[in-house]
């Protein structure tokens, strides 16, 4: 480039700052500051094919994770439970309560006498509507089983036959036996790992010499038995021996199918704190844009991008949660004038299983006000239980949504991917994908709509939690 060009481009981009000539109009910046989609993409595809992730399939470590309800589920032939989106928003925000009031007890559970041996403990967590799963060998010989994957909660379970001595809900799976199963031990109540169930917010009670443990779920969900240890198949050359588990005998609620879960929490009783000495409790994962694709889960630092961003984990009120703070959003180019102590004060956290993103009210207000506003091209259309700003796509082949951005504590911005941004209930009313709290002190909590196609990194030794993008399809 010749001298006089750059100085010429030079007083271009001087001009551009100095005048604020509008140049973040021009087309480039325009595609940075949004995005357009297919609408057809915000909706499940009627397909019955199932697109794998190739990412899954080459990792030793890793595990495909599949939308529960969709043509990659291991259940899609099968009588699946309501797929309703009211019903299914409505669970995601039981799980909301439960997950507030955990993280309000922290003084009043101080002050009470030890409910240790009441069985089942009500802890007051849900499994909301129990989304994403992975398949993973139990016993010698293995069995496969699929189980809903949960970064708020540590203990593994899953229900175990005969049900005789107490209930099983259905499972599209074989329910697992221990005592056909040459690796199964019961857990003892003199061990540590039965005293580990009480700090993971889990009840638990000896009936010796066996160790006991109870969850009821917010919606009377619940799953009681044994706590024993298990051979764990991952994939053909990853085993664990010995995994602590949960061996349910009486088991209720709404697990859709599914034969237990899968516990990813902070504590170590959870899988990743479990296969530590192997994989550094350190794991990640992507969730698929929609239920036709495959996302993963893999453990251990194989993989990881170089772009993720990290963020510091914070401890809140319930130890299995992993704290992030949110400190800044922008929608489009423009970062929202949200008081710091706004989103400071409740503190955050992430989670696989809440649906939608929940928001301090007034953090949410300035995202939704920002968001309207780049929006007003769109019909409006009346909202739903939850989210209350939605759009008419009626005769859209494609949409231009603004990009929303998170600042997270530690300077990491996250660009949310396309899918991050809508929820979808047809094609007549497309909804802004966030709610807002109903207390100024309840914890914003980020959730999985929003976590789609990024690659999510938990990295315990690291005390933090990363985001890159592109992570799947
Ligand atoms: C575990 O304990 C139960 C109840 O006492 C017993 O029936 C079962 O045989 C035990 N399993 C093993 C493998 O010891
Ligand atoms: C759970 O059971 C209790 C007592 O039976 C009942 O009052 C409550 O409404 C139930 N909750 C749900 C979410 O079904």
């Amino acid at each position: 480039m010749s001298i006089t060009m750059r100085h010429l481009l030079n007083i271009i981009i001087v001009l551009c700052v100095g005048l604020n000539w509008g140049c973040t109009e021009g087309t480039q910046e325009r595609e940075v500051d949004s995005h357009t989609i297919l609408v057809s993409s915000l909706f499940p595809s009627s397909s019955s094919s199932c697109v794998i992730s190739p990412k899954a399939s080459n990792t030793k470590s890793s595990l495909h994770v599949v939308h529960r309800h969709g043509p990659c589920s291991p259940h899609s032939s099968g009588n699946v439970e309501s797929t309703d989106q009211d019903d299914i928003l409505r669970r995601d925000q039981e799980r909301v309560n439960s997950i507030h009031s955990k993280l309000s007890k922290k003084l009043t559970d101080r002050v009470k006498p030890s409910q240790s041996t009441d069985l089942p403990a009500k802890d007051g967590s849900t499994i909301g509507s129990a989304n994403y799963i992975v398949t993973i060998g139990i016993g010698t010989p293995k069995h496969d089983l699929s189980l809903i994957f949960d970064t708020g909660s540590d203990l593994t379970w899953i229900q175990c036959g005969p049900c005789a001595a107490g209930s099983c809900y259905l499972q599209k799976e074989p329910i697992f036996n221990p005592s056909s199963s040459s690796s199964y031990a019961n857990v003892s109540c003199s061990s540590p790992v039965c005293a580990s169930l009480t700090s993971a917010g889990i009840g638990r009670e000896c009936l010796a010499p066996n160790c006991f443990y109870g969850i009821e779920y917010a919606d009377n969900s619940s799953s009681v038995g044994f706590l024993g240890k298990e051979k764990f198949t991952l994939t053909n050359s990853v085993v664990f021996d010995g995994v602590n588990f949960g061996c349910g005998i009486d088991n209720h609620g709404h697990f859709h199918g599914v034969a237990g879960l899968l516990g990813l929490g902070r504590t170590k009783l959870s899988f990743p704190s479990q296969t530590a000495t192997t994989y550094n409790n350190i794991f990640s994962y992507c969730l698929p844009s929609s239920a036709s694709f495959t996302g993963h889960l893999t453990f251990g630092s194989v993989g990881i991008s170089n772009s993720v961003k990290f963020t510091p984990i914070s401890s809140t009120g319930f130890a299995s949660f992993y704290g992030i703070d949110i400190v800044g959003i922008s929608v489009g180019d423009k970062k929202l004038e949200i008081p710091l102590t706004v989103l400071s004060t409740p503190g955050g956290i992430i989670d696989s299983g809440t649906v939608i993103t929940r928001l301090p009210p007034k953090a949410y207000e300035a995202l939704r006000t920002a968001f309207k506003e780049k929006m007003s091209n769109y019909k409006a259309t009346l909202g739903r239980p939850r989210l209350d700003t939605c759009y008419d796509f009626t005769g859209l082949a494609t949409v231009t949504v603004p990009k929303i951005s998170f600042l997270f504590n530690g300077g990491a911005v996250v660009d949310l991917g396309a899918v991050g941004v809508l929820y979808g209930y047809d094609i007549s009313r497309v909804c802004l994908a966030f709610a807002g709290n109903s207390n100024d002190g309840d914890a914003a909590i980020f959730g999985n709509v929003q976590q789609k196609t990024m690659q999510v990194v938990y990295d315990g030794p690291g005390n933090r939690v990363g985001f890159a993008p592109n992570g799947c399809n």
